[in-house]
Order: structure tokens, then C-alpha cells, then sequence
């Protein structure tokens, strides 16, 4: 950037900041704006949730304001002035993004959410975690038995949600790790264990990025069948606070002089692949651990509504389904993440079901698997 285009840049982003102190002390109020709005939602609580509103596009010195308001708000720190010009590129470009998709499609918005200044690159490179299994060989082979099969669809009911049965803990963040297995596999076994005990206790990621190594590789990814049969093999799983996270690979620790609670399951079984039906039927009796693509851009900046695409189904993400429902004729299942609360629905994805796809929305249908554990 040509030095005096760098020094304009500069005092427009130290007046920025100067106006953002005057907003903290809540002097400042985005107005709502005449556009029409492309959601239910009343217009201010529509560009509130998203997190800009479309006066934010419509000038350099807006999107300034709106940058750092978003950096403080964030709590970014960046390396050098450089850097944060840089990253200011990258946030209009996906702001440019998310207001396109935002015009164009209804049944579900994206946001300026925490990843905001990252290219989609980056963030494939920093918050997934699945190694890809592809071909189902490859999968190591549970029982082979599926205990829902018997369970009749008409049966079921027609939505459920762990989270209010109270199977579900709150939701985490994995952060820039690779450990998205561990969460999943966490979640589906803290779900089990609520429900064959009453007792619904935080569990630990980082045992299983530190133990489950046979097949799982910490922060470089993992597959949800190998940990599960790590904690079926070792005699159980610990707390979450007996064994927090720490976003990076340790030494394993079996804390065998401490007399500490561990968690267990007996075993797995995996749901078939590539029927919805039956994923359903594992998802009215327990949170299951699946696995989706969720590398892509929309999917990095899903802020709400009923998620369908576009997104393939090369698997790269685990997380744990905890529950199913419909809204406004759309049926969806109720995906929990592991990329904080103010991702998405509070940490949470609602993505369609029903696509007429036989690997689902994003792949969920294809190596979908849950805990066993006998009362
Ligand atoms: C719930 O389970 C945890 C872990 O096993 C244990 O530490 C805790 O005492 C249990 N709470 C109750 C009320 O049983």
C-alpha cells in the first residue's frame, strides 16, 4: 500500500477507535435502516443477530467503525499494523460474503461471528479435526449390530431435544486445535451417561487427545469410533475439571494415584450409513456423534435458521446431534459444535434433514455412531 493511502488509513482507524470508547459507554446505537429485510425478523434485532447492518457497507469510514468495534469486541490483538490492515481485507471481503448470502437466501443467515477475519483457508487449516475416512473400510468395525433397527418410525416422536432432557452440558470451544473428535465423542458419551445414570457431569476432551492416540492424532485430527473405543478399553473417561482442557497435546496422564470418578461405556455401534431413518432413531434414544463437512464459507459464518447448503460431504468435522425437530415445514437436526456459545445458535446448528441425499445435509448421514452403556 502506496505510504500516504497507509497514513489515511491510519488516522481513519485511530478515529475509529475513538468513537468505539464513546460507544462502550452506550452512546452509540445502529439505526435501523428502509432496505427491505431479507428475514422474519424485525429488521433491528435481524442486523443486530448478524452483527452489521447494511449503512455498514455503504461507506469506507463505516466499515472502519465497524471493524474495530468488531476487533474490540472480539478482543483481537494483532502482531503489527500490517497485519491488522490485512485482516481488515479479509474481513470486508467475507462481510461482502455474508451480506450476499444473507440477501439471497432465507431460511438460514450468516454472521460477523469470531472467525470474521480469517479466510476460509485459514480457518479449514485451524478449527476442524477429523481425519477423513472415506472409505468405510477404513473405519474400524464396532459390534456390527445397530440396537435401534427394530425401533418403529411411526413410534417415534416428533422432535426431540437432549439438551432440555438435560443430556446435553454446556457448549465448548476446541479452539485452534484439531480436536473436534474429542468433542464429539465427549458430548455423545456425556449424553448416554446422563441418561442410564440421572447424572449429566462434564467429561474430558484432553484425555482423549492425550490417550486415545491408537488411530486419533491429538490436535491433527481423530475419528469418534477409535476414542470411543479407547474409553471402552481404559476403564472410563474423567471429568472435565480432573482433566481440563488445554488446546494442545500432552502426556497422558492416568491419574492412577488420585482415586478420581471416571465415566464409562461398554461399547459403540455405528448407525448405518446413508439412512437418515436410522440416524433418527439413534437420535430419539441418545445424542449421536457425526461427522460432516464444515469446511465451507457458509458454513464458517452460520449464524442462524435452518442450515441447507451449500456444503459436499467430505467428511471433516465431528460433533454430536442432540436432537431432531421441524420449523415452518423444514425438518432439521439439532447439531451441537465445539467453536464456543456465540457461534451460531448458541454454539448450536439446525441442519436440514430430508435433503432426498443419501449422505444427508453435509455428509451427517455417513459415519454417524453413539456409546453403548449398560445400566
Ligand atoms: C456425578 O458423576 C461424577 C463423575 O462420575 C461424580 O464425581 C459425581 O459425584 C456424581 N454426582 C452425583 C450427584 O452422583
Amino acid at each position: 500500500m502506496a505510504s500516504s493511502a497507509h497514513h489515511q488509513m491510519r488516522s481513519k482507524l485511530s478515529v475509529a477507535a475513538a468513537v468505539l470508547l464513546l460507544c462502550a459507554a452506550g452512546a452509540c446505537l445502529l439505526s435501523s435502516s428502509a432496505e427491505a429485510r431479507p428475514h422474519h425478523h424485525s429488521e433491528s434485532d435481524f442486523y443486530s443477530i448478524v452483527g452489521y447492518s447494511p449503512e455498514d457497507l455503504a461507506s469506507h469510514d463505516r466499515l472502519i467503525k465497524l471493524f474495530e468495534e468488531w476487533v474490540a469486541k472480539h478482543r483481537k490483538a494483532y502482531a503489527s499494523f500490517e497485519e491488522k490492515l490485512r485482516r481488515f481485507e479479509v474481513f470486508k471481503d467475507n462481510l461482502k460474503h455474508i451480506d450476499e448470502i444473507n440477501r439471497e437466501v432465507s431460511s438460514y443467515w450468516l454472521g460477523l461471528n469470531a472467525f470474521a477475519d480469517l479466510t476460509n483457508d485459514e480457518f479449514k487449516a485451524t478449527y476442524l479435526g477429523m481425519i477423513n475416512q472415506n472409505t468405510p473400510a477404513s473405519r474400524r468395525s464396532s459390534s456390527g449390530s445397530f440396537r435401534y433397527a427394530g425401533v418403529a418410525a411411526g413410534e417415534l416422536p416428533k422432535e426431540v431435544d437432549w439438551r432440555k432432557k438435560g443430556a446435553v452440558t454446556e457448549v465448548k470451544n476446541q479452539g485452534q486445535c484439531g480436536s473436534c473428535w474429542a468433542f464429539s465423542t465427549v458430548a455423545a458419551v456425556e449424553g448416554i451417561n446422563a441418561i442410564v445414570t440421572g447424572n449429566l457431569t462434564s467429561l474430558s476432551e484432553q484425555e482423549l487427545i492425550d490417550c486415545s492416540t491408537d488411530g486419533n492424532n491429538g490436535c491433527n485430527g481423530g475419528v469418534m469410533d477409535y476414542a470411543f473405543s479407547y474409553i471402552a478399553g481404559s476403564g472410563g473417561l474423567h471429568t472435565e475439571e480432573a482433566y481440563p482442557y488445554l488446546m494442545e497435546e500432552g502426556e497422558c496422564d492416568h491419574k492412577d494415584d488420585e482415586q478420581q470418578a471416571v465415566v464409562t461405556i461398554s461399547g459403540y455401534e455405528d448407525v448405518p450409513a446413508g439412512d437418515e431413518a436410522a440416524l433418527v432413531k439413534a437420535l430419539a434414544h441418545q445424542p449421536v456423534s457425526v461427522a460432516i463437512e464444515a469446511s465451507g464459507r457458509h458454513f464458517q459464518f452460520y449464524s442462524g435458521g435452518v442450515f441447507d447448503g451449500p456444503c459436499g460431504a467430505e467428511l471433516d468435522h465431528g460433533v454430536a446431534a442432540v436432537g431432531y425437530g421441524s420449523s415452518k415445514g423444514q425438518d432439521y437436526i439439532v447439531v451441537k459444535n465445539s467453536w464456543g456459545s456465540h457461534w451460531g445458535e448458541k454454539g448450536y446448528i439446525r441442519m436440514k434433514r430430508g435433503t432426498g441425499k443419501r449422505d444427508g445435509l453435509c455428509g451427517i448421514n455417513k459415519m454417524a455412531s453413539y456409546p453403548t452403556k449398560d445400566h
